[in-house]
């Protein structure tokens, strides 16, 4: 199994170029099969996950040529087979669009029930909702979710929880129904704006992705496009609060610093610099970080993906913090890994009231998920001496080279995969 071996201590400098967002590029490569024509999307994160549904559209028919690590084209046309399940796909949660994809297009599909990080009960009911307000049958067995419809005819959806996942889908199904579909209480995260604008060069007509009211006037078919994902707001974010912990000063790439305004107000608050431009921002820091609260909220709200960043980050500033979760019920699994290294919090309901020590201690950590990986990864580059982080295939699924990208910044960073690996490592940090 490999692991990150980490030396902490060294600020960071440099630059670090941001790759495309995961959470967009899922939703989009799933979109990409409505179409027979072929799809050409560029800006694709090289991670786990998107491997995981670029091999999964393929095994269903589709024809997918990688054009190089980041660049991709898609052709629907060859899809024979509604019914998607395999061992991998199982355990990601974008599963779910290919639920939309298909029962938009083949007016059918048969999707292995969404896994995912274990982050909380993750119900797709809204999902479901959504497909059954549009005329589909929706059921769930042997592991699968089964929807089909005769015809599926625009309607008017309210959701009940602003889902990211349940708005997308619903809009990707809505793109191919007969008429006005109208979802109100929207999810406006940045890559459901994307998906929209991948959906309408695709020639689909969904107007108002960013409000929280979305409106789909479905067309017959779509058509073959060029598209580039939007950078990941969650890599970038992560970076941000690895410099404002760390210390340094670096200029991140490939961003858009209106995503990252939540991120960027925290970062201030707690007494680091920002420098936004056009398409980058530079983070310093140095001086010592002062407390807050933060309460994570839908966007524009502070990101629930940033929230076990952000408390590392805290951990080690002055006086008591308090971080509230409110997406999500079971995201403080790290705060026992995170006290392994020094810190001091204790969880009371969905609030971690973090108390500042002066700094962390390498330890053996485990990642229970994608972004609380990263986040102890941080932990790691700010703590005197080494932490291995084990499960490191978490954060694999979502960051991509995450520790050449630290390197690349002057973090002391390495994967290995034996003791031989970390011995090496050992020699060389000291
Ligand atoms: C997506 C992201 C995830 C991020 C989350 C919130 C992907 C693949 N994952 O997850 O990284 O943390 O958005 O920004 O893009 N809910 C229901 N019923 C549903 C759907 C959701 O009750 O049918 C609830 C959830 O339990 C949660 C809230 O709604 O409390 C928001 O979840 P949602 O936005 O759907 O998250 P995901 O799409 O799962």
């Amino acid at each position: 199994m490999e692991q990150y071996v980490i030396k902490g201590g060294n600020p960071l400098y440099g630059e670090v170029e941001i790759s495309g967002a995961k959470n967009a590029a899922l939703a989009i490569l799933a979109a990409a099969i409505m179409t027979d024509e072929t799809v050409t999307i560029e800006n694709l994160p090289n991670v786990r996950d998107i491997n995981v549904l670029l091999r999964t559209i393929e095994e269903i028919g589709a024809r997918v040529e990688r054009v190089n690590a980041h660049k991709v084209r898609v052709n629907g046309s060859f899809i024979q087979n509604v019914s998607v399940d395999n061992e991998f796909i199982r355990k990601i949660r974008a599963s779910y669009y290919l639920l939309g994809a298909l029962l938009g297009k083949y007016k059918r599909a048969e999707v292995a029930l969404p896994g995912g990080c274990d982050i909380g009960s993750r119900p797709i009911d809204l999902h479901i909702k959504g497909f059954r307000a549009m005329g589909a049958q929706v059921d769930i067995a042997h592991g699968l979710v089964i929807a089909r419809a005769q015809h599926l005819a625009g309607t008017h959806i309210y959701l009940d929880k602003s889902s990211v996942g349940a708005t997308i889908n619903i809009m990707m199904a809505a793109a191919m129904a007969d008429g006005k579909t109208v979802i109100e209480n929207a999810a406006k995260e940045p890559h459901v704006v994307d998906v929209a604008n991948f959906l309408n060069s695709m020639g689909a007509n969904i107007r108002g992705a960013g409000t929280d009211v979305i409106r789909i006037v479905g067309v017959e078919r779509l058509h073959k496009t060029e598209y580039s994902v939007i950078p990941d707001q969650i890599e970038a974010g992560s970076f941000m609060f690895a410099v404002g912990a760390a210390g340094g000063d670096v200029l991140l790439k490939n961003v858009i610093p209106k995503h990252l305004e939540a991120t960027t107000a925290k970062l201030l608050e707690v007494g680091c610099m920002v420098d936004e431009f056009d398409d980058a921002v530079r983070v310093h820091s140095g001086g010592s970080l002062h407390h807050t609260q933060v309460t994570t909220l839908p966007y524009p709200g502070f990101p629930t993906d940033m929230q076990p960043q952000m408390a590392v980050l805290l951990g080690i500033a002055d006086g008591t913090s308090t971080v509230t979760e409110s997406i999500f019920e079971n995201r403080f699994r790290y705060v026992d890994e995170l006290t392994r290294m020094g810190a001091d919090i204790k969880v009371e309901s969905n609030i971690a009231i973090i108390r500042g020590v002066e700094k962390y201690t390498g330890a053996r950590v485990s990642a229970p998920d994608l972004r609380a990986g990263a986040a102890l990864v941080i932990a790691g580059l700010v703590a005197e001496g080494i932490t291995i982080v084990d499960d490191i295939y978490y954060i694999e699924r979502g960051y991509e080279d995450f520790d050449k990208k630290l390197r690349g910044i002057g973090g002391q960073i390495e994967k290995i995969s034996d003791d031989k690996d970390l011995q090496k490592f050992i020699l060389k940090v000291s």
